[in-house]
């Protein structure tokens, strides 16, 4: 067998994966949220090793119908409604497969000159949704929101001590700090940890009644840090913190990170996409005035996974922190392109803008705005009847998509059960929330496939299972640590 399919197989591999399209997405609503994982199947996958012979392409996909498929989590299923993940849109698997085939290395523009333009305009639509003047910010696609945050403070780091590449973190000096809200995602201490800045130096600042960050609490800090020697040199706001979507006050926190000479970061991985929902654009405005944003088409643009995005307000900071000439890799340059390489850790990149790009040709712009009002509309409508419902309680007011719920008199084990319940009966897969220490469940409509009728499936056998835990008497069970649950 050689490495390349011949006309046949290939008219086989076309029509195998073509049935396995149809099939995933006619049956979608039909498949079990979570697996019924099949253990020896799984041990089987991972000790049986590779033949010198291979199955050939028939034998390919029978291992994906018979083994892969039936212990996957079916993530775009309508009632799946946990963690920040949204269901691919139509047009991604063909994209990944083009994308996939041109295999072109986004790295410099000579490998991957149609490439290099599309990232860049999928780059500047996505910046000027944040009022970014489009000739001097730039920015890159990342896996994910969590590197793009990495990223972020790694340019902010090169920006504050221009020699840190040179002499690292050998050279003594005040210690620098970052701030961020006790409600932050977990993506800016690793940043922090990674880069050498030590979690010792990571403010965590408390949130007010709405899981918001404390400005009076944040300038506080920052001035306990001067007078200590230390240097404030970094603030990380979240628009649309994790666990209940709260908004940071950005513009607020933008006059203090102006008037403190603090870098300001925005972690709009879960929330920033939602400027383009007409209900929520207002509430990104100040947006415009940070250095750096972070954000995720493979969430709210429905990108299948990987796919994050950095914007940088000032592109050549960006360059000059991940920058190196390597005389086997220069080109010439180009004014049409940018060499990607020169904006993050990575050489070699894969076609991700690809996917991107191809979802906003092919269903416009508008097909976005109108399915991120949709799930903000049914996240509205899903507070209303959780708050009908006597049995539970809204843990958090719901700004953007996610929707905490609390059962009064439940336990931490309580929640977990009902979750569990939830999910091995196929209602619905949500995920566990913990809101001022309390614990709950927590629903994210992240999901373009979502409707009224699974809204009311989920909350009308919640109350229902609610009932049941309760004449069991599972409620008496003592609180369990409430940390680690976010992600
Ligand atoms: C606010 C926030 N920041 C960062 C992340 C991490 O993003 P990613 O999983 O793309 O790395 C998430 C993920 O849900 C998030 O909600």
């Amino acid at each position: 067998m050689t490495l390349v399919l011949d006309d046949g197989e290939r008219r086989l591999a076309n029509d195998l994966l073509g049935r396995f399209l149809d099939e995933y997405e006619q049956g979608l609503a039909d498949r079990p949220i979570l697996p019924d994982v099949d253990r020896d199947t799984l041990a089987e996958l991972l000790d049986e090793g590779f033949p010198a012979e291979g199955v050939g392409v028939e034998g390919f996909f029978r291992d994906l119908d018979e083994r892969i498929l039936p212990n996957s989590t079916a993530v775009a299923h309508p009632r799946f409604l946990a963690y920040v993940l949204g269901p691919p849109n139509g047009i991604g698997a063909y994209a990944d497969t083009v994308a996939a085939t041109l295999n072109q290395n986004c790295n410099f523009w000579q490998l991957s000159p149609a490439a290099n333009v599309i990232e860049r305009s999928v780059l500047t639509w996505l910046a000027g949704l944040f009022g970014f003047d489009t000739d001097r910010s730039g920015g890159i696609l990342t896996t994910g929101g969590s590197i793009a945050t990495l990223n972020a403070l790694t340019t902010a780091l090169h920006d504050r001590r221009p020699d840190f590449r040179r002499t690292g973190l050998q050279t003594g000096g005040a210690p620098l700090v970052v701030y961020t809200s006790a409600e932050a995602h977990r993506c800016v201490d690793k940043a922090a940890g990674i880069l050498g800045l030590g979690l010792d130096n990571v403010r965590r600042i408390p949130t007010d009644e709405n899981q918001r960050m404390r400005v009076d609490l944040l300038a506080e800090a920052i001035r306990t840090d001067r007078e200590a020697g230390r240097e404030p040199f970094c603030v990380v706001v979240t628009t649309g913190t994790v666990t209940t979507g709260a908004i940071d006050p950005v513009a607020e926190i933008a006059d203090l990170a102006e008037a403190e000479d603090l870098w300001l970061h925005v972690d709009g991985a879960y929330g920033a996409l939602f400027v383009l929902a007409e209900q929520t654009a207002s509430l990104f405005s100040a947006v415009s005035r940070a250095d750096s944003v972070a954000l995720d088409p493979h969430k709210l643009l429905f990108a299948p996974l990987e796919a994050g995005c950095l914007l940088v307000k000032d592109a050549e900071k960006l360059r000059r922190a991940y920058a190196y000439s390597s005389s086997y890799l220069t080109v010439q340059e180009d004014p049409l392109m940018r060499d990607y390489m020169d904006y993050g850790p990575q050489l070699s990149r894969n076609f991700k803008a690809l996917k991107i790009w191809a979802a906003l040709r092919t269903f416009g712009t508008e097909a976005f705005r109108s399915a991120l009002s949709s799930m903000l509309d049914l996240s509205t409508y899903l507070a209303q009847r959780v708050e009908q419902e006597p049995s539970l309680r809204l843990m958090a007011p719901v700004m953007l998509t996610a929707v905490c719920v609390h059962v009064p008199g439940l336990s931490h084990e309580g929640h977990t059960e009902l979750l569990a319940k939830l999910a091995a009966e196929g209602t619905a897969l949500l995920g566990p929330a913990v809101v001022d220490g309390q614990a709950g469940m927590r629903a994210c409509v992240t999901n373009h496939r979502t409707t009224r009728v699974d809204i009311d499936t989920i909350v009308g056998r919640l109350v229902e299972l609610v009932t049941e835990l309760r004449l069991t008497g599972v409620s008496a069970v003592a609180p369990a640590p409430a940390e680690d649950l976010n992600g």
